[in-house]
């Protein structure tokens, strides 16, 4: 009786502890900006793309990506590059050493202007341990498993050696670089990716929000509406030479994550301004007419080779004999790179119309996206829905009606009724894209779709995951059914889109989605831990074919880190660790002596808290 007793106080004010840290974590955390970090705003003196004449385009990029034999084994390190001396000088001493070299200079002649006119890349950032990492944060009590906890510690761990702040001089003299400046420390994707991105931030902020790193998350929000105010739009990365094309817009549903987890509705309202901008360059500027409906593609609006891989452009662009094609090959490499999805067969139209081919055939303005329209839905349903918050009823009706026919043009131009799901649609043969991607379920992520119908939708999409065989696959489920080597295809399967998938099935809400949710989420879950054990990495990417194994090809060599890999991870652990078990490895045995351990530990704790209260209750 009197163990029992102490039992039950110990839970109850167990779970009074509980809600009080719960609480604190959800009240509004402190602004941790650092003042000194304050980028010049004043919008006539600061040109945001001055340093472009050097990293975008033109004679001295050309001259120096081209160079035979490479100067560089990635075209990304002469790009990230600091500048010595102004864009200007550089640009005529340049000239100069062209001329002298009359014109055909040999690859010493180059190697020694970059060395004398550049700087190391990278060394415009340092690395920062973040403010507002904790040790043990509260998701790593939601995981059962021992192994499983571990891991979460170590992932956690991760934020710290990914996190990266501008020095100083950035902020004050940006021309001579490429980075784009922020005033906020970052966390970045890792390996050669040394910038923030921005749809990898999507699922690297919601990682920092389980992870209670709630100032870091704000700071970098903060930096993307700070680039929506000085650039109008957000780029693909925190690199100038981005500046044509954005990445998937995620940006509105990053506010609404931070919201949700802080209750923090003042920086939603006080968001709106810039997620209205954001909304608004993505349909001006990326708007098709489909069938008398109004959707959007993934566009570019450069020109030229992708600076960062401007070798590997020329020479896939060698096929085109005229320069006109050339350039339009060009622009459909950064439209797929705005995507998201560099490379993909999912962007390839062969002549005859089917997704065969190679990076010569990439059509993908032509190609009406399912995402980047469910995206555009649901991002118009949130600012709607922010501006409630704000009372501007005019305002709510405005963005209400946008999402609708973003709803009604995903509902009539892209789903299809006998694939039962959606497709892309190709605007070159006018007919929809047969072909698996993760992407044609991202309305189930979204809720683009009518709710009411969920039934139905769902027995159309079991049946559609049941005829591509897409629950057959031991390390996840791949991004495309085509095996191309490029990295967007089979085998390779990415924490984003099973994150699409696994949530969008949990949002149809039937029994038979749920739990093929789960177990999908189990799968990359206890996979991605195989991969870790062995190899002690996170990776971009992992192999559908194999169980626990990194992914490969594509133009550069495998990344680790990895940012979004992380966050993906680090919520699903939360949401799903209490169910979860690697069973039976080494550190099986020893977790249940642990357990043992703990609930003796527990018991007594109990008995002598149970005393103390009794004691003084009865005094
Ligand atoms: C794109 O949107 C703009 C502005 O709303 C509109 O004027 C234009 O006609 C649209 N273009 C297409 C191709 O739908
Ligand atoms: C196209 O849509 C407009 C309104 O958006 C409507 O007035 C017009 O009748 C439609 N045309 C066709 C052919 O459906
Ligand atoms: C793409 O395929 C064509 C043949 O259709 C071939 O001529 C070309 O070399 C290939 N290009 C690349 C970059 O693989
Ligand atoms: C891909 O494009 C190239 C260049 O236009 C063309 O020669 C080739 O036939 C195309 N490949 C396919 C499979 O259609
Ligand atoms: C949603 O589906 C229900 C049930 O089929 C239907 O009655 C309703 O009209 C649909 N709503 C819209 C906006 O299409
Ligand atoms: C859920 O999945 C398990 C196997 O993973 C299966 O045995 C069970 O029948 C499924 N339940 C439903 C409702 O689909």
């Amino acid at each position: 009786m009197f163990k029992l007793s102490a039992i039950a106080l110990l839970l109850v004010s167990w779970s009074c502890l509980a809600a009080v840290s719960q609480a604190k974590s959800f009240g509004s955390p402190d602004l941790g900006t650092d003042d000194n970090n304050a980028i010049a705003t004043d919008e006539e003196t600061v040109d945001p793309f001055a340093s472009c004449e050097i990293y975008c385009e033109g004679e001295l990029l050309h001259t120096i990506q081209t160079a035979q034999p490479k100067l560089f084994a990635d075209s990304k390190t002469f790009v990230d590059m600091k500048l010595n001396n102004s864009p200007d000088k550089t640009l005529a001493d340049f000239k100069a050493m062209m001329e002298a070299k009359n014109q055909t200079p040999s690859n010493e002649d180059l190697k020694n202007f970059v060395d004398e006119y550049f700087s190391p890349k990278g060394t415009e950032l340092e690395e920062w341990t973040p403010t507002d990492w904790t040790e043990n944060p509260s998701f790593l009590d939601l995981i059962s498993d021992p192994d499983l906890k571990q891991w979460g510690v170590e992932l956690n761990n991760i934020w710290k050696i990914l996190g990266r702040k501008m020095k100083d001089d950035v902020l004050k003299n940006p021309q001579y670089y490429s980075i784009i400046p922020v005033p906020n420390p970052v966390i970045i994707p890792g390996g050669r990716f040394i910038e923030f991105y921005y749809w990898d931030s999507y699922w690297i902020i919601r990682g920092l929000l389980y992870s209670q790193m709630y100032t870091t998350a704000r700071g970098m929000i903060e930096n993307f509406l700070s680039i929506v105010n000085r650039f109008g739009f957000i780029p693909n990365g925190g690199r100038v030479y981005y500046h044509g094309r954005s990445q998937p817009p995620l940006l509105t549903g990053m506010v609404k994550s931070y919201v949700d987890f802080t209750n923090d509705d003042k920086f939603a309202i006080d968001a709106l301004e810039e997620l209205e901008h954001e909304f608004e360059f993505f349909t001006n500027n990326h708007n098709v007419t489909v069938k008398n409906h109004s959707l959007c593609v993934y566009r570019d609006s450069s020109s030229g080779p992708r600076p960062e891989s401007y070798r590997e452009d020329v020479e896939t662009g060698e096929t085109f004999s005229t320069n006109e094609a050339r350039e339009l090959h060009y622009s459909e490499l950064k439209a797929a790179a705005e995507s998201g999805m560099d490379f993909s067969s999912r962007w390839f139209i062969s002549e005859d119309g089917t997704n065969d081919g190679n990076l010569t055939n990439l059509s993908t303005s032509l190609i009406v996206p399912v995402d980047l329209n469910a995206y555009l839905y649901w991002n118009a349903k949130i600012i709607a829905e922010f501006h409630s918050k704000a009372g501007n009823t005019k305002k709510v009706t405005e963005y209400e009606t946008k999402a609708e026919k973003f709803l009604l043009g995903i509902k009539e131009v892209l789903w299809n009724e006998e694939a039962g799901v959606w497709l892309d649609y190709d605007m070159k043969n006018e007919k929809p894209r047969d072909y698996f991607v993760p992407t044609n379920l991202s309305p189930l992520w979204v809720k683009a779709f009518n709710i009411s119908e969920s039934e139905k939708i769902s027995a159309s999409v079991m049946a559609y995951i049941e005829k591509h065989k897409l629950d057959t696959f031991p390390g996840g489920v791949p991004n495309t059914l085509s095996y191309t080597n490029e990295q967007w295809d089979a085998p390779n399967v990415w924490a984003p889109m099973q994150y699409i998938l696994v949530e969008g099935l949990n949002n149809l809400n039937t029994p038979e989605a749920k739990n093929m949710s789960k177990k999908w989420a189990t799968r990359w879950v206890k996979s991605n831990f195989a991969a870790f054990s062995k190899d002690r990495h996170m990776y971009e990417k992992y192999n559908a074919d194999q169980f626990g194994v990194g992914g490969g090809g594509g133009e550069y060599e495998v990344q680790t880190g990895f940012g979004w890999s992380n966050g993906v991870i680090i919520e699903w652990l939360s949401k799903h660790g209490r169910d979860i078990s690697t069973g039976g490895s080494g550190g099986a045995a020893a977790s249940r002596v642990m357990s043992i351990v703990s609930v003796a530990a527990v018991t007594i704790v109990a008995l002598i808290a149970g005393r103390v209260l009794w004691q003084n209750w009865f005094k």
